[in-house]
C-alpha cells in the first residue's frame, strides 16, 4: 500500500512539471501564463513561441502522462486501481502544479499520454475523431473536448476495464472544467483558431 502511495505522489510531482511554464522562461524568459491566452499548455506554446517549443512541449505534457502509468504500473502493489490512479494525479499535477502556485494548464496532452498508455485502441479512436475536426474547424480547444468526451464512450464500448472507465470520466470533467472560458468562446464565435499567432 505505501508503494501504491508514493506512486501517486510521485506521479503528482512529475505532473506539476509545467514544461510550457519552464520551456517559455528557457526559450524566452517570459511567464507563459502572461501571453495569448494564458494557458499553460502546448497550444499556446505554439501560439506565442512557434513550431519548435510547440511540440516540444506537447511531447513532454504528454510524455510525462505516459511516465506517471508507467510509475503506477511499476509500484502497483498488487492493485489493479493503481495506474490510473496515478495518471490522473499526474494530470491534477498539470492543472494545479505545486512547483507553479498551482496556476497550471488545461491537462489535455497529458491527458492524451494516459489515455493512451491506460487504453490505447480507445483513445486512438478518440484522438483521430478530436485530430480530424481540428484540422476542418482549427479550434484546438474543441477537438480537446472532443478527444476527452470521446474517451470513456470509445473505452465502454471498445475496451470496458472499470479504473480506466472511471478514470476517463473525471479526466471529461475536468477537461469541461479547464476550458470553461473556450466553450463560452466557441459559443460565441471567438475562440481562437490554431494558426492565428500571438507573438509578444
Ligand atoms: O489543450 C488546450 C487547448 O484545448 C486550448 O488552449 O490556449 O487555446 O486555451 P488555449
Amino acid at each position: 500500500m505505501l508503494l501504491a502511495i508514493i506512486a501517486v505522489v510521485v506521479s503528482y510531482l512529475i505532473g506539476s512539471l509545467s514544461f510550457s511554464i519552464l520551456v517559455a522562461k528557457w526559450v524566452k524568459g517570459i511567464d507563459i501564463r502572461q501571453h495569448g491566452s494564458g494557458n499553460a499548455g502546448a497550444t499556446n506554446t505554439l501560439r506565442v513561441l512557434g513550431k519548435g517549443p510547440g511540440i516540444l512541449v506537447f511531447l513532454l505534457d504528454i510524455g510525462k502522462g505516459v511516465l506517471a502509468v508507467w510509475i503506477g504500473r511499476w509500484l502497483a502493489d498488487g492493485y489493479d486501481w493503481v495506474p490510473a490512479l496515478c495518471g490522473l494525479a499526474s494530470i491534477v499535477g498539470h492543472n494545479w502544479p505545486v512547483w507553479f502556485r498551482f496556476k497550471g494548464g488545461k491537462g489535455i496532452a497529458t491527458t492524451v499520454g494516459v489515455m493512451a498508455s491506460l487504453s490505447f485502441l480507445p483513445a486512438l479512436v478518440a484522438g483521430v475523431i478530436a485530430i480530424a475536426v481540428i484540422a476542418l474547424t482549427r479550434y484546438v480547444s474543441l477537438g480537446s473536448l472532443l478527444f476527452a468526451a470521446l474517451t470513456p464512450i470509445a473505452i465502454g464500448i471498445i475496451h470496458y476495464e472499470s479504473p480506466e472507465l472511471a478514470v476517463s470520466l473525471v479526466l471529461c470533467v475536468f477537461a469541461f472544467v479547464r476550458h470553461r472560458s473556450n466553450i463560452i468562446k466557441l459559443a460565441q464565435g471567438t475562440e481562437n483558431k490554431l494558426g492565428a499567432k500571438k507573438g509578444l
